[in-house]
């Protein structure tokens, strides 16, 4: 079986965006590969967070890994701080890694823009991604479009690696999906949506309740046209809805324009949200059952040790080859 990693950072409420770009890919993916799925809590506090805030967004994005169809026997799932060879192989990384080409990211020039003091941490972000990845011989990373820069930076830093030292790292490809790889904000529909949006109306979050869901949807931003048709250029915002009820119902786009033809925007996002809404129902319950077991932590508990073995036998080939340390076996 090939393998597959990814992570979500526990920065904030899980967006829809991460569900239709990656969390509902993976649910596909979990019985055809040896899947890895991690919550990136080291790449949270790359920015400001506030720890019980960060410790409350951990636990939820774990019940909602689950809470979306993941299997706990079928996939490893775990906390990337409690595997402590990805902070090690990810500074093994920034040592190969240029800072020139870590400033050409456009995910640090996005976060780092304007700001008076920014962390280093976001500087060296995409080396620790590239750790993640790299210590589970990774064939495979499901991603949004949005992550496909870093992707190519891992494939290089590995690449890099492989040859200045010894071939232990496996080269991943990437996998996008074809629609849906970037869902856009609902307030300014040529920016992404994004769980760390300061504005509330820009997302929507997989606990949203259907009130919220319909006054957001409502809310957002569109075109004065009053013709339901996908056109990204030209109607960003009304595109941008038509991939949400097509990916959500599995109806083609053609078909739903037709359906909508000579009606106008009220009716169609009425429709958005009620699509939206029972998406997200049978998650939501599921999601309040997990957070009020005792089976969460025993699946971390497991997913943690399952990942630090894998973890530690990678790092410690990355060790011998760069020479750190004494030889060992
Ligand atoms: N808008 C999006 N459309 C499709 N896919 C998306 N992803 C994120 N936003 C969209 C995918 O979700 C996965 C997890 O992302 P992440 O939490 O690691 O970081 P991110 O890409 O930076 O996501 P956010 O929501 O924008 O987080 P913040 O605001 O904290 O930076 C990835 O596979 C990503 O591609």
């Amino acid at each position: 079986m090939k393998t597959i990693f990814s992570g979500i950072q526990p920065s904030g409420s899980v967006t829809l965006g991460n569900y239709i770009g990656a969390l509902k890919q993976f649910v596909d993916l979990q019985d055809e590969y040896n899947c890895y799925f991690c919550i990136v809590d080291q790449h949270a506090i790359t920015v400001p967070q506030d720890r019980l805030a960060l410790r409350k967004n951990i636990r939820s994005l774990a019940a909602l890994y689950l809470a979306v169809g993941l299997d706990p026997d079928k996939v490893t799932l775990f906390i990337q701080s409690e595997v402590p060879a990805h902070a090690q192989a990810g500074w093994m990384l920034q040592c190969v890694s240029y800072i020139g080409e870590l400033e050409r990211m456009t995910q640090f020039k996005d976060k780092s823009h304007g700001k008076e003091a920014v962390s280093a941490g976001l500087l060296t972000y995409p080396p620790l991604m590239a750790a993640d990845i790299l210590l589970y011989n990774t064939d495979l990373v499901p991603v949004g479009e949005d992550q496909k820069q870093h992707l190519e930076l891992t494939r290089d830093l590995a690449e890099r690696f492989n040859k200045k030292y010894n071939d232990v790292l496996t080269i991943p490809e990437v996998r996008i999906p074809k629609v849906g790889a970037r869902i856009m904000s609902l307030v300014d529909p040529t920016k992404k949506m994004s769980k760390s949006d300061a504005n509330q109306k820009a997302f929507i979050t997989l606990l949203d309740d259907p009130k919220q869901i319909e006054k957001k949807i409502k809310s957002a931003v569109t075109d004065s046209e009053g013709i339901v048709k996908y056109d990204k250029e030209n109607k960003p915002g009304i595109s941008n809805l038509l991939s949400i009820y097509s990916i959500l119902t599995n109806e083609p786009i053609e078909q739903i324009e037709a359906k909508y033809e000579g009606k106008g925007y009220g009716d169609f996002k009425t429709d958005v949200a009620e699509v939206v809404v029972n998406a997200l129902k049978p998650i939501q319950d599921k999601y309040y059952q997990l957070m009020e077991s005792d089976e969460l932590d025993q699946i971390l508990d497991k997913g943690a040790e399952k990942a630090n073995a894998v973890a530690s036998r990678t790092l410690k080939k990355m060790e011998n080859a760069m020479g750190l340390g004494r030889k060992r076996k």
